[in-house]
């Protein structure tokens, strides 16, 4: 559905030209709903802070080093990039079809989860799930056994606090407990994170040392804190440690299970395509410096470069639209004053409304034979098609809530076409 945070606090409010025209008469704006505060570590973030005003502001601390123009000119992301593709996943993939089959999903959420973690803490202090299979198969069927009992804390956390206190556990005991061995398993990376900063030793030597995001949230957190509390010395950041690795936990979990879908399907589409993949290997052909597999320089194309490539883009944009993933409804609620949805009048204040990527990328007046993954659709129709094409792409969500890591996800999943290799 439309943008609703950008108008949020207008009178009234029409939008033409979007999707599904939204009306609010009155001030309110539609708010995002989300009931489980305390969602990693005990400590909120920026996903479960429901507020707008506090939401931004903790927006703005890092959309910085999560924009196109930071990531294009990062010198983290090249050396990353470098030591996970060259040195970690095309030897496993070297080695497969000889005598070992690869479970595709799970190499993708070990290729997504080192990708992420590296930026967030530094290579060194991140994950190493691509070579610790053990590791990561453990830490993997932790996270996703969990997501059976997500409906009661998400969706009815009063409840099922009550019905705790009374003795019933609608959540297993068991599910606190993975929770908690990855919360401490995150609390590490921030800890030796802490250290290569207290430490410089991740200099400009070694860029891929650097902890990005962990560093600028930290900074971003103690000048705010400085800047409301002019006292001196400044007083100490409450829970600010658990607070880090809230967020740090939301990126790590939201950024690797999205990426590793998407490329999973992409590889799944793509496999069925002999004709297609030769295409795509034309275009890898194309960039500076080839792909080589032995390389001896290693060296990878710029991002800028493989952002450029047409046929690369419209593969990635063709397996979110299809594949969104996340694909079911973000909720939202309505504000006090009556609301209008596309055909739906006077919405009373306070009604949960959901919007879903999964309907609105089958629109098929946009998108003929909807259910067709056919990348050449967004190679077609000049720029009006374009145009509509973009405005009903919702993958990433929109407005003031849009994804943070959007810009980071088209980047990681464009590197792994490599799979490829020329
Ligand atoms: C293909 C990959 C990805 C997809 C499809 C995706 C999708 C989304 C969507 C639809 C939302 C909006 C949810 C809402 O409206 O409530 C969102 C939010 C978010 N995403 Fe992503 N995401 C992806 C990758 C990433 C990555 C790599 C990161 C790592 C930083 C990330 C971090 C976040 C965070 C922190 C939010 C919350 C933003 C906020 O509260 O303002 N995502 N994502």
């Amino acid at each position: 559905m439309a943008a609703y945070e950008p108008y949020m606090g207008e009178a009234s409010i029409s939008l033409t030209g979007t999707p599904i025209s939204l009306t609010i008469t009155g001030k309110d704006p539609i708010r995002k709903i989300f009931l489980q505060k305390l969602i990693n570590c005990r400590s909120p973030n920026m996903f479960s802070t429901t507020l707008s005003k506090p939401h931004s502001a903790r927006k703005r601390m890092i959309s910085n080093i999560y924009s196109k123009s930071y990531l294009h000119s990062s010198p983290q992301l090249p050396a990353i990039s470098q030591t996970l593709i060259y040195d970690r996943l095309l030897p496993i993939i070297q080695s497969a079809g000889k005598s070992i089959v690869l479970d595709v999903l799970e190499l993708n959420f070990a290729v997504t989860m080192d990708f992420i973690n590296a930026y967030l803490f530094g290579l060194p202090n991140g994950s190493n799930f691509l070579q610790e299979e053990e590791i990561r198969r453990h830490w993997l069927s932790l996270y996703q056994s969990r997501k059976y009992y997500t409906f009661w804390p998400q969706e009815l956390p009063n409840l099922t606090a009550w019905l705790a206190k009374m003795g019933i556990l609608v959540v297993p005991k068991w599910v606190d407990s993975a929770n908690e061995e990855i919360e401490a398993w995150c609390l590490e990376m921030c800890d030796a994170a802490e250290i290569s900063i207290a430490t410089s030793s991740a200099d400009e030597q070694n860029p891929e040392s650097q902890s990005v995001v962990y560093k600028q949230l930290k900074n971003a957190l103690a000048n705010d804190i400085s800047k409301s509390a002019p006292t001196v010395p400044p007083p100490p950041i409450p829970n600010q440690h658990l607070l880090l690795a809230s967020e740090m936990l939301d990126h790590l979990a939201a950024g690797h299970e999205t990426s590793g879908i998407t490329l999973t399907y992409l590889t799944h589409e793509l496999s069925q395509r002999p004709h297609l993949q030769a295409q795509l290997r034309s275009e890898l052909l194309t960039l500076l410096p080839p792909l080589l597999y032995p390389s001896d320089t290693q060296m990878l194309p710029s991002q800028k470069d493989l952002d450029a490539l047409p046929l690369l883009h419209a593969i990635l944009m063709e397996t979110l639209r299809l594949h969104p993933a996340l694909p079911g409804g973000q909720p939202r609620i309505t504000p006090r004053t009556p609301t209008t949805l596309g055909k739906f009048t006077d919405i009373p204040g306070g009604v949960r409304v959901n919007a879903q990527a999964y309907s609105l990328h089958r629109n098929a007046d946009v998108f003929p034979e909807p259910e067709v993954w056919r990348p050449e659709r967004w190679l077609e129709g000049g720029k009006e098609g374009g145009d509509a094409k973009n405005r009903w792409f919702w993958a990433f969500g929109s407005g003031g809530r849009r994804c943070v890591g959007s810009n980071f996800a088209m980047h990681g999943t464009s590197n792994l076409p490599f799979y490829l290799r020329t």
